[in-house]
C-alpha cells in the first residue's frame, strides 16, 4: 500500500492504504466524489479525464486514467472542480465555452476546460495542438476553438496561480521504499535497487504500463516509479553529441529538437497528444520495444547510441542492436535505459509518419531517412522504419544499393524494389502488408523531392 501527499484543488491531502497502481481517475471519482473528471476510454485516448498538474517543471495537462497515485507525490492537482474559483466564479475559459456554445452533451467538456485552462495558464495559443488530445463527438471543434481564442487575452485568475507557492510551503519527504514500491530520487538508488530486484516493473510515464493495469487488468507486484529521478532527465549537448536522459518527457524532447532536428520534432508533434507527451518518456518509448514506437526509427536513422546501466556498470550500444526480435530487447537482469545519444547535426534527416488520423494516432508506417549526397552521389545512407517488421529496423539492402550511386530518380526507382528484401510487413488493423511496403517505397521518392525543396507535407500542400 502506498503513501502519497499532494495538493488537490489547493488543499493538501495525504493518501494511505491505496494500492500503488490505483489511478488518479478512480481515486477522484470513487473516493473523493470529484466526478467532473470523466472516464471515457480509460486508455489515454480521449482526454475526458484531463487534469492540471503543477510541479517544479511548470503546469501541464495529464490524463488521470493512466496516472498512478504515486506519480503525483509532491505535486499539485487541479480537477475541473478546482478550475472555477473558491466561490464558484467561472474561469475565463468556462465563460468563453458558454458564450461560444462550446458544449452540447457536455461529457467531454470538463476535459476540454482543463486542457484550455492549462494552455491559458501557459500562454499557449496553438489550440489545434493543445486540444488534439480531447475528443468531442457532438459539438464540433469550431465553437470550442473560438472559445479558446476568446479567452486568450483574459487574465489568469488569482486562484489558479497559488499552487506553486502552496507546494513550496507544503514541503515534501521525497523517496519512499516499501516491500512493493520504490520511489528513487537518484539514478544510483534505482541502479542498486533494481539490481537486487530485477523482476520489478519500472514505471516512467505509465503511458504503456497504465494500460497494462486499466485494460489488461494485470497485477504489478513490485514497482519502481522513475518520475522523481532528476538526474535521469534532461538533455545535454557536448561537442557534436546530444545526450537525452531516459526520463526526459516527449514534450521536453520535442522542444529541444525543434531548432536542431526539426523533422524529428515534427514527428514528435504527431506523437499521441499533449497529455500523453507530457507523461511519456523517451526511455519508456525505447525500452517498451514496440515495433511501432515513433522515436526509435528517427533515432536509428541518426545513428543513435543507447546507454544501459546495470548496477554501477554502463554499456553503450548502437540503438538498432537493442531491438533483438519482436518485444525482445538486449537487456540484462537489473539493467535499465540510462540515456540515448544523437549527433547535433543531421541536416538531411526527414521523418514521415503515416497514420489514419493526423493527431493522436499510432503509426501504421514510420519512415526516417538520413542520406548524405556529395557531388551528386550518395556518400552515406541510413534508413529506418517502424511498422515494417517485428522491431524498428534499418533498410540495410536499400541503403547498400543507394551507396555510391547518383542521387536521381532512376537510381531511387531501382533501390525501391529492394524494400521487399529488407521488410516483409504484416497485415493488421492499421494497414495491410502490401500497403505498408508500397508506402515505404513511396516515402523514398517523397524524400528525394523533399530534399530538393518540393512541398511534400499534407500541411504544406493544403490550400
Ligand atoms: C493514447 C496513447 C497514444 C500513444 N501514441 C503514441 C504515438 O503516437 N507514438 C508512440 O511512439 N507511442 C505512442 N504511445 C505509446 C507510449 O506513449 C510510449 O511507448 C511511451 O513513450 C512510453 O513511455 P512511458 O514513459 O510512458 O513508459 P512506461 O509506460 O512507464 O513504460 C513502458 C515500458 O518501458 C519500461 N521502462 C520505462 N522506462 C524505462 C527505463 N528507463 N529503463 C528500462 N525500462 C524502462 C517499463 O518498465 C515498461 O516496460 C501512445 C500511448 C497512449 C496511451
Ligand atoms: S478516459 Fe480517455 S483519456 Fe482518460
Ligand atoms: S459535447 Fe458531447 S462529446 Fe463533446
Amino acid at each position: 500500500m502506498t503513501k502519497v501527499a499532494f495538493l488537490l484543488n489547493g488543499t493538501p491531502i495525504c493518501i494511505e492504504g491505496q494500492p500503488p497502481t490505483r489511478t488518479l481517475l478512480d481515486y477522484l471519482r470513487e473516493t473523493q466524489g470529484l466526478c467532473g473528471t470523466k472516464e471515457g476510454c480509460n486508455e489515454g485516448d480521449c482526454g475526458a479525464c484531463t487534469v492540471m498538474v503543477t510541479d517544479d517543471a511548470g503546469v501541464r495537462a495529464l490524463n488521470a486514467c493512466i496516472l498512478f497515485l504515486p506519480q503525483l507525490d509532491g505535486k499539485a492537482v487541479r480537477t475541473v472542480e478546482g478550475i472555477s474559483g473558491p466561490s464558484g466564479q467561472m474561469h475565463p475559459v468556462q465563460t468563453a465555452m458558454v458564450e461560444h456554445h462550446g458544449s452540447q452533451c457536455g461529457f467531454c467538456t470538463p476535459g476540454f476546460v482543463v486542457s484550455m485552462a492549462v494552455a491559458h495558464a501557459n500562454g499557449q495559443t496553438d489550440h489545434d495542438t493543445t486540444l488534439a488530445g480531447n475528443l468531442c463527438r457532438c459539438t464540433g471543434y469550431a465553437p470550442i476553438i473560438r472559445a479558446a481564442q476568446a479567452a486568450e487575452a483574459k487574465v489568469v485568475p488569482a486562484w489558479m496561480i497559488t499552487d506553486a507557492a502552496r507546494l513550496a510551503a507544503m514541503g515534501h519527504d521525497g523517496g519512499l521504499v516499501s516491500a512493493v514500491e520504490f520511489r528513487p530520487t537518484t539514478t544510483a538508488q534505482l541502479a542498486g535497487w533494481y539490481l537486487a530486484n530485477p523482476n520489478a516493473t519500472l514505471i516512467a510515464g505509465a503511458t504503456d504500463v497504465g494500460l497494462w493495469v486499466t485494460k489488461q487488468l494485470r497485477d504489478l507486484t513490485q514497482i519502481a516509479f522513475l518520475n522523481a529521478i532528476a538526474d535521469l532527465k534532461g538533455i545535454e549537448t557536448a561537442g557534436d553529441q546530444i545526450t537525452i536522459g531516459a526520463g526526459t518527457t516527449i514534450t521536453d524532447l520535442l522542444e529541444a529538437m525543434r531548432p536542431v532536428h526539426p523533422s524529428f520534432a515534427e514527428l514528435l508533434r504527431r506523437y499521441a497528444s499533449v497529455q500523453v507527451r507530457n507523461a511519456a518518456t523517451i526511455g519508456g518509448n525505447i525500452a517498451n520495444g514496440s515495433p511501432i514506437a515513433d522515436a526509435p526509427p528517427a533515432l536509428i536513422a541518426m545513428g543513435a547510441r543507447l546507454t544501459l546501466q546495470q548496477g554501477d556498470t554502463r554499456r553503450d550500444i548502437a540503438l538498432e542492436d537493442f531491438f533483438v526480435a519482436y518485444r525482445k530487447q538486449d537487456r540484462r537482469p537489473g539493467e535499465f535505459v540510462h540515456s540515448v545519444t544523437i549527433p547535433t547535426a543531421a541536416p538531411s534527416l526527414r521523418c514521415y509518419k503515416l497514420s489514419k488520423r493526423f493527431d493522436q494516432d499510432i503509426s501504421a508506417v514510420c519512415g526516417c531517412f538520413n542520406i548524405t549526397v556529395k557531388a551528386g552521389k550518395v556518400t552515406s545512407a541510413r534508413i529506418a522504419f517502424g511498422g515494417m517488421a517485428g522491431t524498428p529496423k534499418r533498410a540495410l539492402t536499400v541503403e547498400a544499393a543507394l551507396m555510391g550511386q547518383a542521387w536521381n530518380l532512376p537510381a531511387i526507382t531501382a533501390a525501391m524494389a529492394l524494400f521487399g528484401t529488407d521488410y516483409q510487413p504484416l497485415s493488421d488493423m492499421r494497414a495491410t502488408g502490401e500497403y505498408r511496403l508500397q508506402t515505404a517505397k513511396n516515402m523514398l521518392v517523397r524524400y528525394f523531392h523533399d530534399l530538393a525543396g518540393a512541398p511534400v507535407s499534407v500541411l504544406e500542400v493544403q490550400s
